[in-house]
């Protein structure tokens, strides 16, 4: 295989990614068509870059030619206070929905998938889903209140909070709706629309147990709490207590090394490892302890699964292992034959992944993949599989197991008992169909 790599296959690595000067002209002026084609033509001269010796020996000018970031002065430091990606990766970027979104309403913004590396997501691509909009609340006049079967109720400031012990810990965040579209065979373009409702982020935070033994929480009866944010959706989800009592719950205020952005929750959201998005609480306001769930409209009307014989399924709240290729995925085209490195994240709320299988023959034969390290609980987990690609037509798929047990299931197995009505928690077998001429589609293989 280590020979293989002297002859990589080029992939286009994310659509309108790797922007070029002229790209960038090109969409200024608002010539979207030919940016789009400009843009595939840019990425196939930077992806043949690494050929060093091909490039030379073919007089390439950008070898040759001193270009100007070599010969004149740089930008001085004060030029970017707060650092910003490059110009040229202005094309990874969330993007929307437009039908499932309102100005101001109910909206969702998708993280691109397909340009990310590792398992964190930048916190400037993190998904966000409102169901009122977002907004950037004072830290001064935010409070958390605790309140309900505890001993003494209480109010906290930011200040108040922010002194108390805190931790640090990675997780995977996912909306129980992502990948919804697909239950219904609606196969979205790119990975960005069909999981792109998924980010990672290490959460700084006190853990929401140490807050409750400081109000005298009553434990024995207490065994549900009520979380609620402050925004106009009056958005409250009930958690069970024993997720509390584990200590994993957290109060948190930190994302990626720095305070949580105003779209996440600033300045105060829980975190709740392994639990569909919803239960994540932005712009968390109060905490209720409780001897009963609550049912409210987050719980008793959205969230649910609709099962085949029109029966609802309440609290589903563990997101079930799940994986998808991000490279080469939808809307992604091959340019050569040859060596291609097939790479994908894989996730399970209960813990952590321990295989992920790859199939290039649409499930017939399996092959496993590189984990790369780190492998955390309730975390993304990147994997990586090498892979010559012989021209001909192949279906890209990846099965994740975690260490529970737990297999990703297939769409066919996954229908069998679920029907096709539901519109969460659908952790099925994402297909990626490549064509002779290296196009990638989505596809649903059953
Ligand atoms: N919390 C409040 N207060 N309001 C909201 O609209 N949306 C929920 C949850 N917490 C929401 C909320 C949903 S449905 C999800 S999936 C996650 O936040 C999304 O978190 P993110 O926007 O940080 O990705």
């Amino acid at each position: 295989m280590a020979n293989d790599y002297a002859r990589p296959g080029r992939v286009r690595p994310a659509p309108e990614n790797f922007l070029s000067d002229e790209d960038i002209a090109a969409i200024n002026k608002g010539g979207r068509r030919d940016f789009l084609r400009s843009a595939f033509i840019a990425a196939s001269a930077a992806l043949a870059a690494p050929a060093v010796a091909r490039a030379q020996s073919a007089g390439d000018p950008a070898i040759l030619e001193l270009p100007p970031w070599s010969t004149s002065l740089g930008l001085p430091v004060a030029a970017n206070p707060y650092g910003m990606p490059s110009k040229f990766e202005r094309g990874l970027v969330r993007r929307e929905s437009p039908g499932l979104t309102r100005v101001g309403g109910s909206s969702v913004a998708f993280t691109p998938l397909q340009g990310l590396f590792g398992i964190i997501t930048p916190s400037g691509l993190h998904f966000e889903r409102h169901h009122q909009g977002w907004h950037d609340i004072d830290p001064a006049r935010h409070r958390l209140m605790i309140n309900g079967l505890v001993k003494s109720e209480a109010v906290y400031t930011m200040d108040d909070l922010m002194r108390l012990p805190a931790v640090s810990r990675i997780h995977f965040i996912e909306c129980g709706a992502n990948t919804g579209m697909e239950w219904g065979n609606v196969a979205v373009p790119t990975v960005q629309y069909s999981h792109g409702m998924l980010s990672c982020s290490e959460f700084t935070g006190v853990p929401l147990k140490l807050i409750l033994d400081m109000c005298g929480a009553d434990y024995k009866k207490g065994r549900f709490i009520l979380a609620e944010g402050a925004d106009g959706s009056s958005m409250t989800r009930t958690i069970p207590m024993e997720m509390v009592e584990s200590g994993e719950v957290l109060v948190a205020y930190g994302m990626n090394g720095e305070m949580l952005r105003p779209e996440n929750g600033y300045p105060l959201r829980l975190v709740v490892p392994g639990v569909q998005g919803v239960s994540w609480v932005k712009w968390l306001r109060r905490i209720e302890v409780g001897d009963q769930p609550w049912a409210s409209k987050d719980e008793a009307v959205h969230y649910i699964d609709l099962m085949p014989d029109g029966q609802h399924r309440q609290y589903t709240s563990t997101q079930e292992v799940k994986s998808v290729i991000t490279s080469p995925s939808g809307g992604q085209i091959l340019l050569d034959r040859g060596f291609h490195n097939i790479s994908g994240m894989a996730w399970s709320g209960r813990g952590k992944i321990t295989r992920v299988d790859v199939s290039t023959d649409g499930g017939i034969n399996w092959r496993e993949a590189r984990l790369e390290t780190p492998v955390l609980s309730k975390a993304v987990t990147r994997f990586n599989l090498d892979w010559v690609w012989d021209g001909k037509a192949a279906i890209l798929q990846s099965r994740a197991t975690d260490d529970s047990g737990h297999i990703q299931a297939s769409y066919g197995q996954l229908r069998a008992v679920r029907g096709t009505k539901s519109i969460y928690h659908n952790n099925a077998i994402q297909s990626w169909k490549v064509t002779e001429s290296g196009e990638v589609s989505n596809v649903q293989v059953l």
